[in-house]
């Protein structure tokens, strides 16, 4: 099986006005190579216009969420055509913080993933399970039904990213191994949909990465790159995750 290209893809979360993004994104190009991997950046709404114009070319950018609308009266939302007109590549879609602080259900996640597919985004579809079910042990099948529930009618060209929700911010971060086992567990799961284009779904790890791990967790067969939070913040850190993969 050919490993798919490696996706980069930096969880800015809500951090970085529009003047900073930019600034971020020059400094990037300073020092910024092509490296085999693709490198996307998920901004705040507010900096996406700003920071694609500002990026090194062959750097994509995406939203941290999408509305499962058209458009219409959904005060506050934004829709996928409406990122689309920016220039945006994907959206991520079910990030926990999402599923905790906005009551987001896997029904909601399938219709945005949906939504985002038919704007031609890619969306990036995370899961993963809390500290109570990785202790009982129930984490692989907890994390697949919720992958299922997330995918109900989406398309094959989408992301998934794994990211157990203990590892998300604490400097806790899953092996290597604790990693490709759900990874793997996830690509099984995805024949069943998408046949043997699951073979060319990237799986994606998320939690606690950083440039001293990054490299031996998508060093594993199944996983095909990071989603990151706090280390996609500082220029230095994303440039020595790039070249370390
Ligand atoms: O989406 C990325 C994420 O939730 C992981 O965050 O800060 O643990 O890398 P962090």
């Amino acid at each position: 099986m050919t490993k798919p290209r490696t996706l980069l893809a930096l969880n800015w979360k809500m951090n970085k006005a529009p003047t900073e993004a930019r600034a971020w994104a020059r400094e990037l190009a300073q020092g910024y190579e092509r490296a085999p991997v693709e490198l996307a950046v998920m901004a705040p709404f507010t900096a996406l216009y700003g920071l694609k114009e500002t990026l090194p070319g062959g750097v994509d950018v995406g939203a941290q969420d999408v509305s499962a609308h058209e458009s219409g009266a959904y005060t506050g939302e934004i829709s996928a055509a409406m990122l689309r007109d920016v220039h945006v590549t994907y959206a991520v879609v079910g990030h926990s913080e999402r599923r905790e602080y906005h009551g987001e259900t896997d029904a909601v996640v399938a219709a945005k993933a949906r939504r985002a597919q038919a704007h031609g985004l890619t969306p990036i579809v995370c899961v993963g399970e809390g500290l109570d079910v990785r202790e009982r042990g129930e984490h692989v099948a907890y994390t697949l039904a919720q992958l299922r529930g997330s995918l109900e009618g989406v398309a094959e060209n989408v992301v998934i990213a794994y990211e157990p929700v203990w590892a998300i911010g604490t400097g806790k971060t899953a092996t290597a191994d604790d990693a490709e086992e759900l990874a793997a567990a996830i690509r099984e799961a995805l024949r069943e949909p998408y046949g043997a284009l699951a073979d060319s779904i990237r799986v994606l790890y998320g939690g606690s990465v950083k440039p001293d791990n990054i490299a031996s967790i998508c060093a594993q067969p199944n996983v095909n790159g990071a989603l990151v939070g706090g280390a996609s913040l500082k220029v230095a850190d994303v440039l020595a995750m790039n070249a370390a993969l």
